[in-house]
């Protein structure tokens, strides 16, 4: 595999039997068996504060996905400081925000990745106005076309607390799972990250804690590894 400066391994791929991968296995299945009546296609995930662990949850979230034959779309709609591109090694020259501003078709910038059933949109040009752009009817009727093509749809965000992106974008989705780095967030803190899906009406499907008892000699056995950025 090749390795550039920013490049992100996915232990769903590099080891696909390990308890880690077994864990977002788990996480797809309880995700699956959440909704019994409506229909969860549409899931993003995002934290309190930024470097939780939400772009390695979404990715390995994907690869498990899509490892189950479901037709899966990644969507990086972290327009702030998005990953991936690096984490599937595609260009982000075009993505979400060309299709935003009409630069674009979907179809030109949805790519395919080397994982079969696994397609990605990155983020695009970082534009200047994230939110306004989130928040647009473009944004809204672009998740509409996506749905009739993709049996899931995975939403990467930036951070709750710092910008309202990530809520903007829950309020277009079926469901939000919410990222806590234990060994950082304080419970009022994820509290008050909750509270702000509440408050657009989105449907927590779960919080995946990440970085549990994290000790220094246990680097081996963190579902992320690679080259940090
Ligand atoms: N369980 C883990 N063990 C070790 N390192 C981890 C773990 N989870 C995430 N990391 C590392 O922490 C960094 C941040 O992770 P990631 O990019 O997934 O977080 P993020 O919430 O998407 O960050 P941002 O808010 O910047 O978008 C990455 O370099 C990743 O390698
Ligand atoms: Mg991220």
């Amino acid at each position: 595999m090749s390795r550039s400066k920013n490049k992100r391994q996915l232990i769903t791929l590099t080891n696909s039997r390990s308890p880690i991968s077994e864990s977002y296995r788990a996480l797809r299945t309880n995700i699956d068996f959440s909704s019994i009546d409506e229909k969860l296609q549409v899931i993003m995930v995002s934290s309190a504060g930024p470097g939780e662990g939400k772009s390695t949850t979404i990715a390995n979230l994907a690869v498990a996905y899509a490892q189950s034959e479901r037709n899966t779309l990644l969507i990086d709609a972290d327009l702030r400081k998005p990953t991936a591109h690096h984490t599937f090694s595609v260009s982000n020259r075009w993505g979400l925000s060309s299709v935003i501003s009409k630069q674009c078709t979907i179809e030109e910038v949805v790519q395919m990745t080397d994982i079969p059933n696994l397609n990605v949109m990155t983020s695009g040009t970082i534009p200047p106005n994230p939110a306004e752009m989130l928040g647009s009817n473009r944004m809204s009727a672009i998740i509409e076309h996506l749905k009739s093509q993709y049996d899931v749809i995975l939403i990467d965000t930036p951070p709750l607390l710092a910008v309202t992106d990530a809520q903007i974008v829950a309020s277009k989705c079926d469901g939000a799972i919410l990222v806590v780095d234990q060994g950082r967030v304080k419970r009022d803190i994820a509290k008050k990250a909750i509270q702000n899906l509440q408050a657009v009406n989105a449907r927590i499907l779960g919080v995946v804690l990440n970085n549990v008892k994290r000790k220094a000699n246990e680097e081996a056995y963190y579902y992320y590894y690679g080259t940090q950025e």
